[in-house]
């Protein structure tokens, strides 16, 4: 007797080779399972060697001293970490601020952030966990165009637990995903456009780790997640849109 094919299911097999590789890089498949903190230990920056040309004529540069602005000040001041709390509660004219200034529409067709060719690949996601705008464990998607928030739907606390690596993840205010709809960006670049994604994605992290360090809020960029089960619980596929990066905020 012959096997039934499930269509669907051929339609989501990595075809290109940028789709392959995202698929043989997530979470699972790398088995990063190990704490974070143990591997932060064992791999630490104090053991990094600095690469220089020792046999070259070196130039010693001053130290800048001159006032320093709220930019230098939010540069100096970020800091990731997980077990610091916010000094403020994250409000709503807060999420706005922040999404705007980071990621919206500042101008007509213009975001805040550098994209390769204009094409702006990446989504906004957030999961919001008390605050005042919604008492439940609720998922909402940023809706640039409009910059407004569209309300989706609630996420059972279990699910979310066992998205990310650190457990202390959970215990926030808001977790940020950026996801990204990878044919906006390769029907122009090819396999090249999964460079630019995760380039792209850097630039508008820092904007929001910029922002919310000057909004006295504790924000920690996060690898450690599993892609496939954020993936379900944002009903993507995992192949046209994916979760790419997170920003979790105490
Ligand atoms: C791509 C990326 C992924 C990261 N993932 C995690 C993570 O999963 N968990 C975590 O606690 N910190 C994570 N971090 C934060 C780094 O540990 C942190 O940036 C580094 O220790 C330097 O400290 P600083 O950001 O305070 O300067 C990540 C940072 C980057 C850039």
């Amino acid at each position: 007797m012959s096997k039934k094919i499930d269509v669907n299911k051929l339609l989501l097999l990595p075809t290109e080779k940028y789709e392959i590789f995202h698929k043989l890089s997530n979470n699972r498949v790398l088995n990063l399972n190990q704490d974070t903190d143990q591997l932060k230990s064992k791999y630490s920056s104090k053991n990094i060697i600095y690469k220089s040309y020792f046999r070259f004529e070196n130039i010693k540069l001053k130290k800048p001293n001159v006032q320093k602005n709220n930019l230098i000040k939010a540069i100096i001041n970020r800091k990731s970490n997980l077990d610091k709390p916010s000094k403020e509660k994250l409000t709503l004219s807060k999420i706005s601020y922040l999404l705007y200034y980071s990621v919206g529409l500042i101008k007509e067709f213009k975001r805040p952030y550098p994209s390769a060719g204009g094409l702006y690949p990446i989504e906004i996601y957030l999961i919001s966990q008390k605050t005042e705008f919604d008492k439940k464990i609720r998922l909402f998607h940023y809706y640039v165009k409009d910059h407004s928030l569209e309300k989706l739907w609630q996420i059972p606390k279990k699910d979310l637990k066992s998205c990310f690596i650190q457990s202390k993840i959970i215990d926030s205010q808001l977790i940020i995903l950026l996801t990204a709809v990878f044919k906006r960006s390769s029907k122009k670049y090819g396999n090249r456009s999964y460079r630019y994604i995760h380039l792209e994605a850097g630039h508008l992290s820092q904007n929001i780790l910029l922002i919310s360090t000057s909004l006295k809020l504790s924000a920690c960029p996060i690898g450690g997640f599993y892609e496939d089960k954020i993936n379900r619980l944002l009903d993507l596929d995992g192949i046209n849109e994916s979760v790419i990066y997170s920003i979790v905020i105490k």
